[in-house]
Formats: structure tokens, sequence, C-alpha cells
């Protein structure tokens, strides 16, 4: 197949990239199918190779990520992930975990008139594969108990991360989030390199809360937020708080980046409660392709889907049901693709 450019061994100059695509369960295989199509009006060429994972494919073989998935994954340029349901701690986080995907990065920035608090842009940093999703759960005599691990050499490199992104993105604020001082040991660490990590970037200003106060913070005055790095499962919580602030789950997509690896994927879940009916937002999952083109290092491609989506938003004549219009999920997307097919 030739190349959007007409050029394709003659000069010219895109790639094909290798793709592995995991639509999952309930809306994640709506929001995907719609995020395909609107890349598929790009300038760029895609090789997907499509990959199961989730609840049905457990219900059918008993597993809920098989061995295959995680290999194509590895072989991929790149994965987009779509939303999986029960079996989430199985797929997604077994997944993050199995490719070291040790960063989670969740831009909360308001789109359109979706969110109820003004103009905000902040992004969260999450650590992603350890704190209170190591995976060391077990039932005791006494009920269950789990296992919170806080690593010098993980937080060091999560904070590394956010700072070396607030740099490279222009931003100057990075604060953590912990609760140190109930959790003396685990988030004494986080806080301690936290600081150690920041002495590095005197060009960017650091400060720490707790996470309850943060909790607040973010609902009262969201435009203070930088840049936020945090441990697992306080980065969940709040991004979708943040979530919340910019709209609804929606709207909020995220990265999962290691050193080999990349899997985009919406915050949300499979959202059984509307799957089926077809009027899921696209708009997380679109945005989560946004953020694998900047990891491909297709810049410009990225800033023209976020354009077209962005314009789409704004104009609010053909958008989903939660942000205030009529349309199903691929009318969106389908006027997103026209968009960008101009740009
Ligand atoms: P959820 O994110 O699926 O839904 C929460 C609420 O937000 C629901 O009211 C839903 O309708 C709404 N919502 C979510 N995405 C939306 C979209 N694109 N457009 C419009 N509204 C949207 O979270 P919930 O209900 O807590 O979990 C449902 C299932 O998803 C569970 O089985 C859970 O384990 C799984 N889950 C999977 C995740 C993943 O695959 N990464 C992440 C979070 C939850
Ligand atoms: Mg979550």
């Amino acid at each position: 197949m030739g190349c959007c450019c007409g050029n394709n061994g003659n000069g010219c100059t895109h790639n094909t990239y290798k793709i592995t695509v995991i639509p999952g369960d309930g809306i994640g295989k709506e929001v995907m199918e719609a995020a395909l199509h609107v890349l598929n009006a790009s300038g760029i060429e895609f090789d997907y190779t499509f990959a199961d994972a989730g609840d049905e494919y457990a219900e059918k073989t008993g597993v809920a990520l098989p061995q295959e998935t995680i290999d194509a994954v590895k072989k991929s340029q790149a994965c987009l992930f779509g939303a999986v349901g029960e079996s989430a701690a199985d797929v997604i986080v077994k997944l993050r975990k199995e490719l070291d995907l040790y960063v989670n990065l969740r831009p909360v920035h308001s789109y359109g008139k979706a969110g109820k608090f003004g103009d905000v842009d902040f992004v969260i940093v999450r650590e992603n594969t350890e704190g209170l999703y190591s995976g060391h759960e077990e039932y005791t005599d006494e009920g269950a108990t789990a296992l919170r691990i806080t690593t010098r050499s993980a937080t060091r490199r999560i904070c590394d991360f956010a700072f070396d992104y607030a740099k490279k993105t222009g931003r100057s604020k990075v604060t953590a989030v912990h609760k140190a001082n109930v959790l003396k040991k685990t988030d004494g660490i986080f806080k301690e390199v936290f600081y150690q990590t920041a002495e590095k970037y005197d060009d960017i200003e650091s400060n720490d809360f707790y996470v309850d106060a943060t909790a607040m913070y973010l609902v009262t005055r969201p435009q203070d937020f930088d840049v936020i790095v945090t441990s697992n499962l306080f980065g969940d919580i709040l991004s979708d708080e943040g979530a919340g602030i910019v709209g609804g789950l929606g709207l909020l997509p995220s990265a999962n980046i290691g050193d080999k690896n990349g899997v985009f994927e919406p915050v949300h879940g499979s959202a059984p409660d509307i799957a089926g009916k077809g009027i899921a937002n696209p708009s997380a999952m679109i945005l989560s392709t946004v953020l694998m083109l900047e990891y491909l290092g297709e810049p410009d491609e990225a800033r023209k889907v976020e354009k077209a989506l962005v314009e789409t938003i704004d104009e609010g004549k053909i958008v989903t049901s939660d942000l205030g219009g009529s349309s199903s999920t691929m009318e969106m997307a389908e006027e997103v693709a026209r968009k960008l097919s101009k740009l």
C-alpha cells in the first residue's frame, strides 16, 4: 500500500508504525473503533495487530491476558488499549508491570465548556509499578493484608521523569503528593527522594502536599497545579478527580511509558452502564492517540489530531451527551476525522 504522501520509496519521509491494538471490553471496543477511524484520516500509516485481553476473552479461555498479547506489545512500536472490565488488575496492571511501564502520564486539560473550573492544565505523573498496586495482597486469619512497596530506585526514576518532563514541556513547578505524616517510611522515602531530585533542577519550583489536602486543593484552586508526581493509588484516585474537574472521564487520556514500550489508553474503564449504546465520548481515546503520536516522534500530526478534536468539542454540535450533545460515538469521531482530513 502506498504512503499517504504518494512518494513511497521515492523521497517518502513517513514511517509505517507497527501498533498493537487491544480494544478490550465494553466501551473500550467502541472508543477504539472511533479513535482508529480518526487515525485513518491522519497523514500517517499504521500497521495494526489486533490482540485479545479482558473479561470477554477470559470467559472464553480462562485467561485475561494471553502471552501472545504481551509478546505482540513487546514487538510493536506502541500499543493502543481501550479498556477492560473486572479483569483490569490481571490485564492493564499486569501489562504495566510486565513491560516495566513505570510512568503513567495523565494530562488534565480543559477543553470547551465541559468543565466547571475554568482553564485547567496540569499533568499527573503517577508511579506505575509499585505502591499499593504491587500485587502483594493476601488473606490472613483476621481479614486481608496488602503490601505497599516504595523503592528508592522506582521513586527516583519517576521523580526524574516528572522534572525532565516539566523542563521539556516548559512547565515551571513539580508538586509531590504523599501522606508522609502517616505512612512515615514508604512516603517518607518518596518525599525524601523527591527533594533530592529537585536539587538537580534549580530552574523548576518544587513543593509537596498531603494527598487529602490535595484532593481539596484540586477543586478549590486547580490552576495552582502544574506537574504532580505521586504514587500508584494516589495517582489513580486524583486522576479521576482531575477528569471530574475538566468535564468527565470521557476526556482524560493517559500514556504508560517505559524505556522500551508505550501503552496509550483512556483513564476510564469499560463503563458497563453505557456500553453497547454507542454514546461513549471517544475524546479520551482520541487524545490517547495524540500522546502516542508524540511518543512516536510525530508532534505535528499529534497537534493536528488534537486541533480537530478541540474544534469539534468547541463547536459543540456533533458531540456526545456528556458534552451536552446528542451524537453517537462514531458520529463524533467522523466529525473529528472530517476536520482532520482538511488540516
Ligand atoms: P468507568 O471509568 O468505566 O466509568 C465511570 C463512570 O464514567 C461511568 O458512569 C461511565 O459511564 C462514565 N464514563 C467512563 N468513560 C466514559 C466515556 N468515554 N464517555 C462517557 N462517560 C464515560 O469506571 P467504573 O464504572 O468504576 O468501572 C467499570 C469497569 O471498568 C470495572 O470493571 C473496572 O474494573 C474497569 N476499569 C478498567 C480500567 C482499565 O481498563 N484501564 C480503568 C478503570 C476501570
Ligand atoms: Mg483508575
